[in-house]
């Protein structure tokens, strides 16, 4: 293919994606499925790479990131970047409104309302209609610029179709619910540190300094000011802002007055929480821009426009008792047991209390009438106690010295607010939790194994350490109640297969505190083997990129102890993998396609047959859809699944058939 050729095709293929993008985020038209997208953008990206010249600043292939940004470079923002003033309630809505009526002097106006989207503000600079700069909000006068990270997000266009020459537009980039929360999910299961919350995810993740992580974040963008000549009014500028390809939320509208500004916040108290994105609170704006003008600003704030912030959902209830969870690690979790109460739509049973000095900041007394909210955090919390409808002769909550389930006084470690037991060998929750760990689907997935047989294996004595998982037998087994020969057969080949996980996934499996599913793919990355990480020095573990001193730190404590090293001599003995296995591509024959895989396999773990996939060019995902090419179905498959598989006319094969699609 010459240059010229190339440049076509290339242009052709922009042109495609954009409009692909365009029609997706915009109006919600899937056009080809993600399989086409992503076949059209990997040819594009090999054209761009063979031919340089073809990349241009608005290129399609901007989305997927891939710039490493050291420091972002402070600028100045065209105009300030302002904040608006709070308001809480509809005394101080009439105040700003008796405000506005008067500055105009008998004029009549009216309002625009907004939702006010929870995210980060964010400016963008367009020149001839192509995206040339996008800064943060900063310190309102001067912000970062992440043109870079801001093209990976999807709704913001590269490309827009004004007659003007050069125009600026803001809004907020935010992190959608849905994307959040699985976020959160996928770090639990890998063991690592929860996010707090949406905002402050969306804000991090748009300072990171690859693009291709932030690509990864799946941020979305909402805008909702046009800074340009030639519209009059607010509305005018929104309109025309999604003729030219911006992406507004369409949930604005024009009052004509305060009371039906009131009727807006009141409409979507509720409604908002249906919305993909968080919302704290409603946004009004004078509509005509010379009214705009006419009010002014403040040192700070438009007179023009305000907020109205919605209460947090907040809720009281009484405190019934005060439970306190051992997690693996001893770490001990105080939680508060609560008359149930509706918030924001769920019942809530029970809030976290954090720890000794929550409770302590709280003043918690026993049975106290308390305030549980939910911001965007996952967990209710316990913000406050209702000291009024507190009981005469209560007693202050105590927290426990002992552990709850061991009775071994409590220590606490220095430089952390939880306490621990430090009962490690003994304390049964932390033998259970610890055995949990190991049977994740991220460690050895063995799911013929669940919390109650643990449990129940443990009572018996015969399931005190990961190791006695594989001196189980038969006879054992059959003897407990509730077990047949079916499920103890199922349970003996769960644990059989399990000796083929990856060494990496045994590795998480160990539960060395701050060794998540991540951080252990990393030390593999370094370490071929388990003789190799323990003989590892500090030095050597923070030398590895992503491996801080508090990882290593646990590292090295994880292997000094002489009961750790013990129980990776009996692992080691039972068969499983303490040695990578070669990183090395064997082929491309699944190249483009996608599979999900469940159940339970003759010939190969889970672990294996996932990275048989993707040694073989193939992808592995987690959901059907109806653009999965196969389901790869074991024994013992979920019906839902099935039935999903088949409505949306996915492929379902068996292991037989994989083999012999691999071998073709
Ligand atoms: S207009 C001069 N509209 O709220 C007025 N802001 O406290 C500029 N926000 O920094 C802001 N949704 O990050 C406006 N529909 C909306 C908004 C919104 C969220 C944020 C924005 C701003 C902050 C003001």
């Amino acid at each position: 293919m010459d240059f010229s050729q190339a440049k076509s095709r290339a242009e052709e293929l922009s042109k495609l994606l954009h409009k692909y993008n365009h029609e997706y985020y915009m109006n919600d038209q899937s056009l080809v499925s993600d399989q086409e997208f992503d076949h059209l953008m990997e040819e594009l990206i090999s054209l761009e790479s063979l031919f340089p010249e073809l990349k241009t600043p608005d290129s399609p292939s901007q989305r997927v990131g891939g710039t490493i940004n050291k420091a972002f470079e402070t600028v100045a923002h065209s105009t300030p970047m302002l904040s608006l003033a709070n308001t809480y309630s509809e005394e101080e809505l009439i105040e700003f409104d008796k405000r506005v009526a008067k500055g105009l002097e008998g004029q009549n106006y009216e309002y625009v309302c907004e939702l006010k989207f929870d995210g980060v503000a964010i400016s963008l600079q367009y020149e001839n209609n192509t995206l040339v700069r996008a800064i943060t909000r900063g310190d309102g006068t001067k912000g970062d610029d992440i043109t870079d990270n801001a093209k990976t997000i999807r709704s913001i266009p590269l490309r827009i179709d004004s007659p003007l020459p050069r125009l600026e537009v803001r809004g907020e980039v935010f992190m959608p619910k849905a994307v959040f929360e699985k976020l959160n999910k996928e770090r639990a299961e890998a063991d690592e540190e929860l996010y707090a919350n949406a905002r402050n995810t969306a804000s991090g993740s748009l300072k990171m300094q690859d693009s291709t992580q932030v690509a990864k974040r799946k941020l979305d963008c909402y805008l909702y000011m046009l800074l340009a000549d030639g519209h009059e009014s607010h509305e005018e500028a929104l309109d025309k802002m999604v003729q030219w390809g911006f992406n507004v939320s369409k949930t604005y509208q024009k009052c004509s007055s305060i009371q039906e500004v009131i009727k807006y916040i009141e409409n979507w108290d509720e409604k908002r929480h249906t919305l993909p994105v968080e919302t704290d609170g409603i946004v009004i704006k004078v509509n005509s821009l010379e009214q705009q003008n006419l009010l002014g600003f403040t040192a700070k704030t438009p007179k023009w426009a305000i907020a109205y912030k919605y209460k947090a959902e907040s809720a009281c209830t009484q405190l019934k008792s005060i439970t306190y969870q051992v997690g693996r690690t001893g770490a001990i979790t105080p939680v508060a047991e609560l008359e149930p109460v509706l918030l924001a739509g769920t019942t809530v049973k029970r809030a976290s209390l954090h720890n000794a000095n929550e409770i302590e900041r709280l003043d918690l007394h026993e049975n106290d009438f308390v305030f549980v909210e939910k911001g965007g955090e996952i967990i209710p919390k316990v913000t406050g106690v209702d000291i009024l409808q507190r009981k005469q002769n209560t007693h202050q909550v105590k927290y426990i010295t002992a552990c709850p389930a061991c009775r071994t006084a409590l220590i606490r470690k220095e430089g952390e607010a939880a306490h621990y037991c430090p009962n490690t060998e003994h304390c049964p929750p932390q033998i259970t939790g610890r055995i949990e760990h190991f049977i994740h689907r991220n460690a050895m997935d063995i799911d013929s194994l669940g919390e109650r047989t643990i449990q129940l294996l443990f009572e018996q004595g015969w399931l005190n350490r990961p190791s006695d998982l594989y001196k189980l037998t038969y006879d054992q087994l059959i003897q407990l109640e509730g077990f047949k020969e079916l499920s103890v057969n199922n349970l003996l080949n769960g644990i059989e297969q399990s000796k083929k996980a990856p060494f990496e996934a045994v590795l998480f499996g160990l539960g060395i505190r701050f060794v998540g599913k991540t951080v252990a793919e990393k030390l593999i990355e370094h370490f071929e083997n388990i003789d190799a990480l323990m003989s590892a020095s500090f030095e050597e573990l923070v030398g590895i990129q992503e491996i801080g001193e508090r990882i290593a730190a646990s590292v090295i404590s994880y292997f000094e102890i002489e009961d750790n090293r013990k129980e990776i001599e009996r692992l080691k003995e039972a068969g499983l993998n303490f040695v990578t296995t070669v990183h090395t591509k064997a082929s491309s024959s699944l190249e483009g396609l996608t599979f999900v895989i469940s159940g339970v396999f003759n010939n190969y773990g889970r672990e294996e047959l996932k990275k048989l996939i993707k040694s073989h060019g193939g992808k592995v995902v987690s959901s059907i859809s109806k653009n999965l090419d196969y389901l790869v179905a074991g024994d013992k498959m979920g019906p839902a699944k099935k039935d999903k598989a088949e409505k949306l006319q996915v492929r379902i094969i068996s292991e037989e058939d994989f083999e012999s699609l691999l071998s073709n």
